[in-house]
């Protein structure tokens, strides 16, 4: 009789392989946004019809508003825009701090939604200039869009693979080419999955967008509808990150968290650390300029971009961000050593 093999054995009782382990470095929530950021009142770089105010501005007219645990940011809907000014009155705001490789879990219960308005969730290298160091958008689209499209802008020689092995996602690549030069800044897109923009995000009350960058992973999103949460879908380390910290859980992006919607695979073609550093995180909300403006014809809207943004403020009630949380994990140094406990499941 030939003896029982030793090393399956063995192999069955080692923690499985795992993939890069996270610990939960900064939570956002609630009024922490108003000293951990600052409220940007730039002429806006896409050339948009809006005027960002500053902080004591945005609270004073309650377009920026924070309790314990929600963050609002809104474009103003009450008043005319008045001729010869900058635009409809709106908030713009960059995180103090910045991230090189990392997990983060944004926790949204609303996105800006309407004709003429353009959002964003970005970060970009805190070093620059631009696009040196690169600009990872989250979250972007415009006017009636409902799915979100992610994308890459680079400095040269940063090019995806075509869908395939090398490159499976449930999203569809809108192009390649992640070099800002190319085609007008076009970056490479890749336009993710029902109920993730706008409109029909909100109407399924919100959801979590994940995002996972680092030199083995290269970028890799997920999305979960708040609809997902009833089929227990959504991990623990997204759906209650502060409780899986406190329980000492170390989250992993792994197969868990089911096929990214978004991949973009770092190597030859596209260098991590030539093409991406530190990041600073920008929530933004502007009115027609680059993309609306330009799409706003084609849309379905009515008049106007401009003639909408200033004269039909009822328009942009509507147009607003709601937080519940921006989760930053970072890499640990030195993976714990198992057993590893269960998640908790509610
Ligand atoms: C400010 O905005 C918040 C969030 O939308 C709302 O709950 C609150 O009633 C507003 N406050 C005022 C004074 O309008
Ligand atoms: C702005 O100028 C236009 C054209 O001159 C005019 O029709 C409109 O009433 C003005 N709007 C305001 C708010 O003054
Ligand atoms: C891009 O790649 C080409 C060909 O390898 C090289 O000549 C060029 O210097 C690179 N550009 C940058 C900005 O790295």
């Amino acid at each position: 009789m030939r003896p029982a093999p030793v090393l399956p054995l063995l192999a069955a009782l080692a923690p499985a392989a795992r993939a890069q382990l996270y610990t939960l470095a900064d939570a956002y929530v609630g009024a922490s946004f108003l000293s951990t950021w600052s409220w940007q009142t730039i002429a806006d770089p896409t050339h948009g019809a809006v005027n960002y105010v500053d902080l004591a501005t945005a609270v004073a007219h309650n377009l920026t508003y924070a309790t314990p645990d929600k963050f609002v940011m809104r474009a103003d809907s009450t008043r005319v825009v008045a001729n010869g000014t900058r635009g409809r009155d709106s908030v713009r705001i960059l995180s103090d701090r910045a991230y090189a490789d990392s997990l983060l879990v944004l926790d949204l219960q609303h996105m800006p939604q309407g004709c003429a308005t353009w959002s964003a969730f970005w970060s970009l290298s805190q070093t620059g200039p631009w696009p040196a160091g690169g600009e990872i958008d989250v979250i972007e689209g415009v006017n009636l869009q409902t799915g979100n499209l992610m994308s890459l802008h680079t400095s040269p020689n940063c090019t995806m693979p075509a869908p395939g092995p090398a490159r499976t996602m449930t999203g569809t690549a809108t192009s390649t080419i992640c070099d800002a030069d190319h085609a007008d800044n076009e970056g490479c897109g890749v336009a993710g999955p029902a109920l993730s923009y706008a409109a029909d995000f909100n109407a399924a009350g919100g959801g979590w967008f994940a995002v996972q960058r680092g030199p083995t992973t290269g970028i890799r999103a997920w999305f979960w509808s708040r609809q997902d949460a009833a089929a227990a879908a959504v991990p623990a380390a997204v759906r209650f990150p502060l409780v899986a910290a406190a329980a000492g859980l170390t989250p992993d992006g792994d197969a868990a968290w089911g096929e990214p919607y978004a991949v973009f695979p770092t190597g030859a073609a596209c260098g991590y650390a030539e093409h991406f550093d530190a990041h600073q995180f920008v929530f933004d909300l502007t009115f027609c300029g680059d993309w609306a403006g330009n799409a706003y014809p084609s849309s379905g809207c009515p008049g106007t971009c401009t003639d909408l943004v200033n004269n039909h403020p009822e328009a942009f009630t509507e147009a607003y961000w709601e937080v519940n949380g921006l989760y930053i994990y970072t890499p640990l140094e030195e993976p714990p050593t198992g057993p590893y406990p269960p998640y908790p499941s509610s």
